[in-house]
């Protein structure tokens, strides 16, 4: 499968998803754990320098993102809405609206827009979007048998029992209905339930750096603890997460190392996790203060 056309969205999140996580291997032979070396720590990260990208033909919106996140690390984006965090996200995937204008991107050393979306994919960058499209003819197990399958060396065939019983075993984790794999992907699925089958491909593709956009957004209190569980018992040594969100709420789960905040498409303030407590105390109205 390739992309024949550009425009086409729905194509090109097959494929972006297909092969994430695909480094897994190679980075467990490689990386060290993220307090060694510099120069590992350098390598086995996603490093982006100066990052200027704009709607294609259109207005600019990222206007010199600096972002490092070593290996092992989780970073939190908070910011305003409108502030660019969920361009920046679809920009790392190489998502055709937009076009990167100045800057670089590297994951683990590769440069990553010097790549097609999938290669990126297979690289180990993974999203979940913020909304999830429907794919409609397509089930849930399928689209996932799909994505592993082409992860594989070529002549390997994917051991289909194991991965029906590991799909059921991760979609029982999450709390999902069984019925939820032969459904069309996310098709008349609810706002929590497109949210949950987002970490259920995540969790399934196990991808080396996943970028989480909003998906505390929907879900239910008790999902949220769920999906959160699911997220830090993926927390490695070997991976990286760059979590968007609003609210402390995810964050008191899932606790990041770096706090970032975004403003005006690009990072205006990194700190630690008193950063979550001020903004949800006093909001971006320091934003504001320093823009005067
Ligand atoms: N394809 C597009 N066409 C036109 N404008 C766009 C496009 N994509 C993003 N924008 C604009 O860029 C700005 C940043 O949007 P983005 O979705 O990245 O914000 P965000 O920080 O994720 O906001 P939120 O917190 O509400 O999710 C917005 O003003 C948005 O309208
Ligand atoms: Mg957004």
């Amino acid at each position: 499968m390739s992309i024949k056309n550009w425009g086409d969205v729905d194509a090109w999140r097959l494929l972006a998803r297909r092969d994430s996580g695909m480094m897994a291997r190679a980075g467990s032979v490689k990386a060290k754990r993220p307090d060694s070396s510099s120069a590992i720590r350098y390598e086995m990260s996603l490093v982006i320098k100066n990052l200027h990208a704009c709607v294609r033909g259109g207005q600019e919106i990222l206007c010199g993102v600096d972002l490092d996140v070593p290996t092992g690390e989780v970073h939190a984006i908070m910011g305003p809405n409108g502030s660019g965090k969920s361009t920046l996200s679809k920009v790392l995937c190489g998502h055709p609206d937009y076009e990167v204008t100045a800057g670089s991107v590297e994951l683990n050393g590769q440069d990553l827009l010097a790549m097609p979306p999938d290669a990126r994919s297979r690289a180990g960058l993974f999203l979940a979007f913020q909304y999830p499209v429907e794919v409609p003819g397509v089930s849930n197990a399928n689209f996932l048998r799909a994505a592993l399958k082409a992860r594989l060396p070529e002549g390997e065939e994917l051991d289909a029992v194991a991965y029906y019983k590991r799909l059921r075993k991760v979609m029982n984790e999450l709390g999902m209905d069984p019925k939820f794999s032969s459904r069309a992907v996310n098709e008349g699925f609810s706002g929590g339930e497109k949210k949950r089958n987002e970490v259920l491909q995540m969790l399934m593709l196990e991808p080396l750096c996943a970028i989480l956009d909003e998906t505390d957004s929907g879900l239910d209190v008790d999902a949220l603890r769920i999906v959160s569980q699911g997220v830090n018992a993926m927390r490695s040594a070997f991976r990286s997460f760059l979590v968007i969100t609003h609210y402390k709420r995810l964050l008191d789960y899932i606790v990041p190392d770096v706090v970032h905040v975004f403003h005006q498409g690009r990072i205006e303030r990194t700190g630690g996790r008193d950063l979550v407590d001020y903004i949800e105390e006093h909001g971006f109205d320091f934003l504001k203060k320093e823009d005067a």
